[in-house]
């Protein structure tokens, strides 16, 4: 797919099959989050949690719902993958994990477009998670990374067809 399509198309997906994604796709997905760029370079810095274990999405729906005080929540929406971008903090650096994260997330985004895979950005729950350190630890994550953004990704229940009108939605000013 073009790269200004898949811009187009990409949307945020809240509704998902149960349906896993084929390996072959989330390699692709994966790589593509790995050719984003970082920090200095510093491509030590970030790491990504893949999970596609259905008892620790559970887990981690469940204390996101505890949480937020609301039993309904389903913060992956039925997705049946997550990736979590998790970072290493750097005070000379304020958030740079954040910014890291998300170069990777929109890459991973825009690569699943381009396979007709839905995907939404997600950080809400990671406040639930990051409050959690028994379901933390579960992440197995190396010494001093905290997660900073996540990916849910899945087919669609209504396939990515729509292209939106490439337009400035955001205020700009210019200096000439
Ligand atoms: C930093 C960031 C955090 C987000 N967190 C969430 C989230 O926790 N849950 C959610 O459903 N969507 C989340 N979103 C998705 C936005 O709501 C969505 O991208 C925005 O409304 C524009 O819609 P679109 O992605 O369909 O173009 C997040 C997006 C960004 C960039």
């Amino acid at each position: 797919m073009e790269l200004m399509k898949a811009i187009a198309m990409r949307k945020s997906t809240r509704s998902y099959k149960s349906e896993q994604i084929s390996d072959e796709s989330l390699n692709t997905i994966i790589n593509a989050g790995c050719a984003a760029p970082v920090g200095m370079g510093a491509y030590n810095s970030v790491h990504l949690t893949v999970i596609q274990n259905s008892d620790l999405l559970d887990k981690i729906t469940a204390v996101t719902a505890k949480v937020f005080g609301n039993p309904n929540m389903k913060p992956f929406y039925g997705a049946p993958t997550l990736v979590i971008v998790s970072g290493k903090p750097n005070e000379k650096a304020p958030a740079i994990e954040v910014a890291n994260a998300a170069c990777i997330v929109e890459n991973m985004s825009l690569a699943a477009t381009d396979l007709g895979i839905g995907s939404v950005y997600l950080l809400g729950f990671l406040f639930a998670l990051s409050s959690d350190n028994d379901l933390l630890k579960e992440l197995s994550l190396p010494e001093g990374f905290v997660p900073a953004a996540a990916l849910a990704l899945g087919y669609p229940t209504e396939p990515l067809t729509k292209e939106k009108d490439l337009k400035q939605t955001i205020q700009i000013n210019t200096i000439k």
